[in-house]
């Protein structure tokens, strides 16, 4: 067909309406891309008549050279006007769809919050591993004997019924669901070696009802130092320190005479704590005193050789009065209002 192609204004002018009129009719950016060949690409009327122009005798080269330069330029400003008209429509439909309703309430998936408690332990545990302490656990279901025996609980000794004690059935078993952490003072003597400095974290159990301020099942942690040479100096340094972790550098301790079968002497422990709320005051914060050397003993630890003080308290106690916390019900309810406002947010 090309070689009947004559290049004059009237024949490129009929060949540009005709790929004008083809690139129009695509109606979107696919059908423009695929009418390439067909008006302006390879094997196009135009691009036929393009290639005659070589062949045309030298004076009709310039007259003709200009008519297919202009061709050539209308179809492509053609090309990309239609081009650009589709790539804005396209745009147009993606900002709609995409379109974010910036006034519309956020839907978020709460995840959770750490629960105060469990933060409390871990900023006490880091207490004591900062001081070189190692960290101890123990069973819940625990034996009669390491919760009362092994800590010089005599079987008849009223002390036996201090601790409101859930027993296991069948009873013959002489298990009981631990009522302090104590227990893990003499499993800790029996599978370490000398020195040992141990924490240990834990939840204990005792028959309570639950109200403002006790609860069935709570935690405590219990601090255990047995070496030789340690004297209730040492205690006292130690929990002095670890108050004033707790409570600030003003904080100090006080040890008020007591008894506990598994320490003699035995005090309990107040602090002073600057930030309570209505003011600095003394607050009940736990027991202590030097291992008693019966427990020793009973651990296969000569008291001749070594000294222990141990110490332990309520954790759910301590963030009550540490963060005025007024209700135990909001520490077991699970409430994720609760926990958030500690600052444990997942
Ligand atoms: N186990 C005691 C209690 O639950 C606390 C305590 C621990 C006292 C260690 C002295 C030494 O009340």
């Amino acid at each position: 067909m090309s070689e009947k192609i004559e290049i004059t204004a009237s024949s490129v002018a009929a060949v540009v309406s005709d790929a004008l009129k083809i690139i129009k009719s695509a109606q979107d950016l696919a059908a423009l891309k695929s009418a390439k060949p067909a008006t302006i690409g390879d094997g196009s009327p135009f691009a036929a008549m393009s290639a005659k122009l070589g062949k045309l005798p030298a004076a009709d080269k310039a007259t003709a050279g200009k008519l297919i330069t202009e061709a050539r330029a209308t179809l492509n400003t053609a090309f990309s006007e239609r081009e650009a008209h589709f790539y804005q429509l396209e745009q147009a439909a993606k900002l709609e769809t995409e379109r974010v309703d910036i006034t519309a309430a956020p839907i978020t998936q709460p995840i959770g919050a750490r629960h105060p408690l469990s933060l409390l332990q871990e900023e006490i545990a880091d207490v004591f591993v900062g001081m070189g302490w190692e960290i101890a656990e123990g069973p819940e279901v625990e034996s009669e004997w390491f919760n009362f025996d092994s800590l010089n609980f005599d079987a008849d000794h009223p002390a036996r019924a201090m601790q409101d004690t859930f027993f296991v059935e069948p009873t013959e078993m002489h298990l009981v669901m631990r009522t302090h952490t104590s227990p893990v003072q003499v499993r800790s003597l029996l599978e370490r070696d000398l020195p040992v400095y141990v924490l240990c974290p834990g939840r204990v159990f005792r028959t309570d009802e639950l109200d403002a301020t006790h609860t069935p099942v709570f935690h405590q942690v219990e601090g255990l130092a047995v070496d030789k040479g340690l004297t209730m100096a040492d205690l006292k340094g130690t929990l002095e320190h670890f108050a004033r972790i707790m409570f600030g550098p003003e904080a100090k301790i006080r040890l008020r005479p007591s008894f506990f079968p598994f320490t003699e002497p035995s005090a309990e422990l107040d602090v002073w704590h600057p930030g309570a709320k209505g003011g600095a005051r003394w607050v009940e914060w736990g027991g202590c005193g030097m291992v008693n050397p019966n427990v020793l003993r009973a651990a296969g630890v000569d008291p001749e050789i070594y000294t222990g003080f141990a110490f332990g308290m309520g954790i759910e106690r301590t963030l009550m009065f540490r963060n005025d916390v007024k209700d135990m019900h909001d520490m077991v309810e699970a409430d994720i209002r609760f926990s958030k406002q500690f600052g444990g947010v997942l």
